[in-house]
């Protein structure tokens, strides 16, 4: 980057990272904000679809939506948990609601679980059965043995006597143990717990279909005890966002027809038509040439060198049919924006060229074997 020194910091300028101004998305803020907005004030529990191609967004969504009820922006979100899941991240493990819930667990953290715990006095907790009841007393000593069970880990026999519980967390009694923090977190005065399910094409890949099913019955089961106990006060909201790839999606309504088919239902129709993705959707698709631009300027304007004048405001990108270039060959794609850009910035800095041109953009694209997308 020695050519642009003068202007520019060395360093990573256009890498994939979630700190900038997210370009483009206003619409499907709007509607993701009012989605939460809703779940957080409504009695009832609610899922959202983030859909996209790989590189279009979604994980830098999430992340938004993250930190979005982290600085409270959206009413109600001083009353929310948050826990970002992957699930089959590694190898696929037993049961797959197993694997949902302790990771919901994991992300949310000690501290938290600490925190929750902290707030309950020893009558509310005496209300809870065994073994949740003995882990809420260990959150509330703040031991981080409470946690690991919780997370799935397996105890020796001091840690076990310390914590008071007979075994490790069961497949069997998971779904319990997530309603009884649900009912914890509410009793501490949390109302809300939202879950950001990212990568979800991966488990539709993964898992085997019963496996799926066996997932989705487990969503169904804890929207059903809301409706069950007729109280919803009593629980902390499940609410998800579930962000995947428009054929993970295809893939899951394909499964559907075909079980709706063979079964007459079960399976994952209950949960699908509860949801309503029909209407609670947001596609991420290909970014318009304007926020393209955008989002070269936000990096180019992160990295200027202070009280230094530059020829240009958009230096070293001086003509507008680089954004031109750009644009063409990434169709939109954001991710792909920062790559390419990366490339022909990298690439005439090697060549020693100051201000690049359209031309010359297309000439390195070409070079690369890159070819155009719209
Ligand atoms: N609207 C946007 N405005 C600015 N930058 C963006 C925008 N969307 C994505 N990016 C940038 O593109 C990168 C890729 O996005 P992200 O990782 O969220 O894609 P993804 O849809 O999760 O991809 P994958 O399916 O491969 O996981 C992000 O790190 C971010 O820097
Ligand atoms: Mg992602």
């Amino acid at each position: 980057m020695s050519v642009y020194r003068e202007y520019l910091f060395e360093g990573p300028l256009f890498n994939p990272s979630f700190e900038y101004e997210i370009r483009g998305r206003e619409k499907e803020l709007d509607k993701i904000k009012n989605f939460l907005k809703e779940a957080f004030e409504e009695e009832s529990v609610r899922s959202m679809l983030v859909l996209g191609d790989y590189g279009y967004g979604k994980s830098f969504m999430l992340y938004k939506i993250q930190k979005m009820v982290e600085k409270k922006e959206i009413e109600g979100a001083e009353k929310t948990i948050t826990a970002w899941v992957v699930i089959a991240e590694t190898e696929p493990v037993g049961a797959i609601s197993y694997e949902y819930v302790t990771n919901i667990f994991k992300d949310i953290g000690p501290n938290q679980l600490f925190e929750i715990a902290s707030k309950l006095n020893l009558d509310q907790i005496e209300k809870f059965k065994e073994p949740f009841k003995s882990i809420l007393r260990g959150l509330k000593d703040r031991k981080e043995s409470a946690f690991n069970w919780l997370m799935g880990e397996t105890q020796d026999a001091r840690e076990k006597k310390e914590l008071g519980v007979k075994r490790k967390l069961k497949t069997s009694e998971v779904l319990n143990i997530f309603m009884d923090f649900l009912e914890a977190m509410k009793t501490s005065g949390y109302d809300n717990l939202l879950v950001l399910l990212d990568e979800f094409e991966y488990a539709v890949n993964v898992y085997s279909e019963v496996k799926l099913t066996q997932l989705f019955h487990t969503f169904k089961s804890i929207f059903d005890r809301f409706i069950k106990f007729g109280d919803a006060s009593r629980f902390a909201k499940h609410i998800q966002v579930i962000a995947m790839t428009p054929k993970g999606f295809d893939a899951i309504t394909d499964l559907e027809t075909k079980l709706r088919k063979s079964t007459g239902g079960g399976g994952i129709t209950p949960w699908l038509s509860r949801m309503r993705f029909d209407i609670n959707h947001v596609i991420l698709g290909p970014l318009d040439k304007e926020a393209v631009t955008q989002i070269i300027k936000d990096r180019i304007e992160a990295h200027k060198v202070p009280f230094k004048e530059r020829p240009f405001e958009t230096f070293p990108f001086i003509h507008p049919e680089f954004f031109d270039m750009i644009y063409l060959y990434s169709g939109g794609n954001p991710r792909d924006v920062l790559y390419l850009t990366d490339i022909v910035l990298k690439k005439a800095a090697k060549d020693n060229i100051k201000e690049i041109t359209g031309k010359y953009t297309e000439a390195v694209l070409k070079e690369y074997g890159i070819v155009k997308q719209i």
